[in-house]
């Protein structure tokens, strides 16, 4: 291995940067060449191809502290089947291999979620690439890892909203609801309410009825407690199954607006007074926090490992306290939502969460 790239993919979060910086230092112990390949994949298809040496100064000072990618990323299409421009489809995965031909790469660190790890698995068996991958996602949805990078300060931006959001409900005796990431999991929201205090968690994956919701509520002003906090995450269906999406101008589609549904629905059926934040993607660009600076930092060291030993094909994951590599088929096939029966689920329900179901 004498030359390696890394490249971020699909949406950023906090804790890519610490990641980048972490390969670059291992490499150094094995005396690689590091270069950054800009903008995901899109930085392949450029001719020249997009990428920046890194060294020292590129990768040191207070990089690592920073949120976002400071290669770039996009979370924009599949290459296989890419809408161009001029709105035409093509498949640039030829053009991908070359680009990474052309670099002369002796391996690839794609720091990723589920859906890039799938295209670049597909690109590497396609161009006999030597990939590792390293998982991130605020959503925490990639299998085989407890903790992907990114998840930890997402929850601890929503915890900060909550923490907030409880004086101003406090003080005109409202509730409160906070819309928060994930798409279709709501690891997220769980965890975020469970530490912000919240009084009702809706997430994806559990059912719920309005008539729940509102009974929690009334029975909290029973013991005189005329306000709330209530988190649901944006996957979360009305109870009809309809799913809310904001249709932007350039024709994209992202989930968002059950927030305001709930409140439609509080508004209507009592005289509680509803307000709704939607946190968005504060939960992506802040500062990495402690926990995913560390993650990231283990996993970028090990990936490194990884290519230096030759084992390619391999994701790395946080498993019982520490970092182990398993197949990439692993952490893509096993989707992670929610289990009903996980003791976080249990923790909210004993502490009079109204979390749905019922
Ligand atoms: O997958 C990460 C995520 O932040 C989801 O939680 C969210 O639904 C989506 O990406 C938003 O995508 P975009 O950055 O394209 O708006």
């Amino acid at each position: 291995m004498r030359k390696i790239g890394i490249l971020t993919s699909g949406g950023d979060c906090a804790g890519l940067n610490a990641a980048i910086r972490s390969i670059f230092y291992r490499a150094q112990k094995y005396e690689m060449e590091v270069i950054g390949i800009k903008d995901g994949s899109l930085g392949l298809t450029k001719r020249p191809v997009d990428f920046i040496e890194l060294n020292y100064p590129t990768v040191s000072g207070s990089l690592f502290r920073e949120g976002g990618t400071f290669l770039g990323t996009t979370n924009r299409g599949d290459p296989f089947n890419f809408k161009g421009d001029d709105g035409k489809y093509s498949d640039l995965s030829d053009k991908i291999i070359e680009g990474y031909k052309l670099l002369k790469l002796d391996g690839l660190i794609v720091i990723g979620g589920d859906g890039s790890m799938k295209i670049f698995k597909k690109l590497a068996d396609r161009g006999k690439l030597n990939i590792v991958t390293i998982p991130k996602t605020i959503d925490n949805d990639v299998g085989a890892t407890e903790s992907s990078i990114g998840f930890n300060t997402a929850v601890a931006v929503a915890v900060e909203a909550l923490d907030n959001l409880q004086a101003t409900a406090a003080s005109h005796h409202r509730a409160m609801i906070l819309e928060v990431m994930g798409r279709d999991a709501g690891h997220i929201a769980l965890n975020a309410g469970i530490a912000g205090g919240a009084d009702v968690i809706l997430i994806p994956e559990l059912p719920y009825a309005i008539d729940g919701i509102i009974k929690k509520l009334n029975e909290m002003k029973k013991h005189n407690i005329r306000h709330s906090l209530i988190v649901v995450a944006e996957g979360v269906k009305t109870e009809n199954g309809e799913t809310y999406m904001n249709k932007y101008a350039d024709g994209e589609k992202r989930l968002g607006g059950i927030g305001d549904y709930l409140a439609t629905q509080i508004i209507k059926k009592t005289d509680i007074e509803c307000r709704v934040t939607t946190l968005g993607h504060v939960q992506r660009g802040a500062r990495p926090n402690a926990n995913d600076r560390i993650l990231a930092s283990a996993f970028g060291v090990y990936a490194v490992d990884l290519l230096a030993k030759g084992k390619f094909n391999r994701m790395v994951a946080w498993q019982n306290r520490g970092v182990v590599d398993v197949a990439i088929e692993d952490g893509i096939n096993t989707y992670k939502l929610v289990d009903q029966n996980e003791s976080l689920v249990d923790t909210a329900f004993a502490l009079g969460i109204y979390i749905g179901i019922t």
